[in-house]
């Protein structure tokens, strides 16, 4: 049996977790919102049309903040469209995902859902079809007490107090040649430059994250970032990521690797960043939004064939990735990612929330349910908050096609001072052996080991149904520590989370 070396100390600190890096996305987009999140016909639908099983899913991972409205749909966004008496409302054509937009939820109604399970806004503005003179007009409508055009008309909505919403993005993946309205690098920085600056006189206390490259691979990633920073630096405070990873080749191991390219992907952000800091002589530090991130593979053929043969309809079933044990595997390896670059990623949405490439699915006539991405984003989500550690882990490796020699074990330490607890997540990505993980929790005279929760299944292909839970997390017997030391078996594909209480 091969082992694997994890020392912790509770002085080796890389950050505190930003609780935003549990944040999710719902785009108008599919089925996310209607019959998702919205569905008044539904028998479990409340006196608002949110569905009450959805809500109940979504507050269980306790989701920190939720980007709103997209994505790509944000591209070509009318906000004014999507509010005031809903009978007056228009549909419109949605042009990212060739949908029909009924515009019977908006942004009024996504605030009331959003504060029902308990997250906060990150609103989008429009740079693809629109500019700096309607983001101005949303954030008033959005902040601004009273007494204005666009206040008065949120007051005439039904919504007395401001939205209050601090955190928005300057459009949505200005890069991509698929964006209703993409720029070049320097459109786009003055672009976001001159929207921020308006945007902050409005409200101060905002923050704003600017577009990075859609992905790593974008051709011209990493200039843009370093382009665009130049432009826009003094006005807003993240950049953001986007990276979505798939099997596609159907190789296990070679999957399994791609959150070491997601390291190396946001490693080369903060050095772009701290490129422009150093040449600004600044004093800000550029901090990192991964505000899209996910498995999205399985749905692809699908997608195109809705939005190339059969346009314009509301809520079509697009990207409904089917996740299987393997890919919770890689969103455990993402979150672990994130987790180790705490210092710098300090907001994260898992992309998305339901429905869409989302943990959580609903039938349109039935129940809700828990995809097999659900439980690692349940599990972080939960015990993954307080100081993370840095931790020396020496792991046995073993070989990849694409990605060459990997460590078997991908693992994190979370700190949680108030709880008095360290929670280690740990991945074993060895497809064929288990490991033993030593662990050598030095620092502390006095602990134990509380539980040991596995996701795991023989069959990496298994996935879950509305009608069976196949992938679910499983308590195993928890092992004595002594002498601050423990032995730890990490079966072969699993995802583990390993809760400890330290005594005073
Ligand atoms: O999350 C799905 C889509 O992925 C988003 O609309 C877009 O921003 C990205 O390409």
């Amino acid at each position: 049996m091969k082992n694997a070396k994890m020392v912790i100390d509770k002085d080796f600190k890389i950050s505190r977790v930003d609780h935003r890096i549990y944040g999710s996305f719902i785009e108008h987009l599919g089925r996310a919102v209607y019959s998702g999140i919205y569905q008044p016909e539904h028998p479990l639908a409340d006196e608002n049309g949110f569905r009450k099983d959805v809500i109940e899913l979504v507050s269980d991972l306790d989701v920190s903040v939720i980007r709103y409205p997209g994505g790509n749909f944000v591209s070509n966004f009318f906000w004014e469209d999507s509010v005031g008496p809903v009978e007056n409302r228009k549909p419109r054509l949605e042009l990212a995902w060739r949908s029909l937009e009924p515009n019977t939820f908006g942004l009024d109604e996504f605030s009331r859902w959003a504060s029902k399970v308990n997250a906060d806004t990150m609103m989008a503005v429009n740079l693809g079809t629109r500019g700096t003179k309607d983001a101005c007009n949303l954030l008033e409508y959005c902040n601004y007490p009273s007494g204005t055009k666009y206040s008065n008309m949120r007051i005439g909505n039904g919504k007395k107090e401001p939205y209050n919403i601090k955190l928005w993005c300057l459009g949505n993946e200005m890069d991509g040649e698929w964006q209703v309205g993409q720029k070049t690098m320097t459109e786009y920085g003055r672009l976001a430059a001159e929207t921020a600056k308006a945007m902050k006189l409005i409200d101060p206390e905002i923050e704003l994250v600017s577009c990075g490259s859609s992905y790593m691979e974008m051709p011209t990633f990493p200039q843009w970032e370093a382009t665009t920073l130049e432009l826009d630096y003094d006005y807003v405070d993240y950049i953001s990521l986007h990276q979505y990873y798939g099997n596609l080749n159907n190789d296990s191991s070679d999957y399994l690797a791609y959150s070491d390219d997601m390291d190396k992907f946001i490693k080369s952000v903060i050095a772009a960043c701290d490129f422009v800091k150093a040449k600004k002589r600044g004093r800000k530090t550029i901090n990192l939004s991964f505000d899209e991130w996910n498995v999205w593979f399985h749905s692809k053929d699908e997608e195109e064939d809705i939005t190339k043969n059969h346009p314009w309809q509301v809520a079509p079933p697009l990207l409904e990735d089917h996740y299987n044990f393997e890919d919770a595997l890689m969103v455990g390896l993402m979150l672990i990612t994130l987790l180790k670059n705490a210092d710098r990623v300090k907001i994260a949405c898992l992309a998305q929330l339901v429905n869409v490439i989302a943990p959580i699915m609903t039938e349109p006539d039935g129940k809700a349910w828990r995809q097999t991405i659900y439980y690692p984003f349940l599990h972080a989500s939960k015990y993954g908050r307080g100081i993370v550690l840095q931790p020396l882990v020496d792991s046995p490796k073993h070989t990849t096609l694409e990605h060459g020699e990997v460590s078997d074990i991908v693992s994190i330490a979370v700190y949680n001072e108030e709880e008095e607890s360290i929670t280690i997540f740990a991945v074993n990505r060895n497809i064929i052996e288990d490991i033993i993980l030593d662990i050598d929790i030095r620092s502390m005279d006095k602990f134990s080991l509380k539980e040991h929760i596995v996701l795991h299944h023989d069959n990496l292909k298994a996935e879950n149904t509305a009608k069976q839970e196949q992938v679910y997390p499983v308590k195993t017997e928890v092992v004595k520590v002594e002498h601050g030391k423990l032995e730890v078996n990490l079966k072969k594909a699993s995802w583990n989370v390993l809760r400890f209480k330290i005594s005073k």
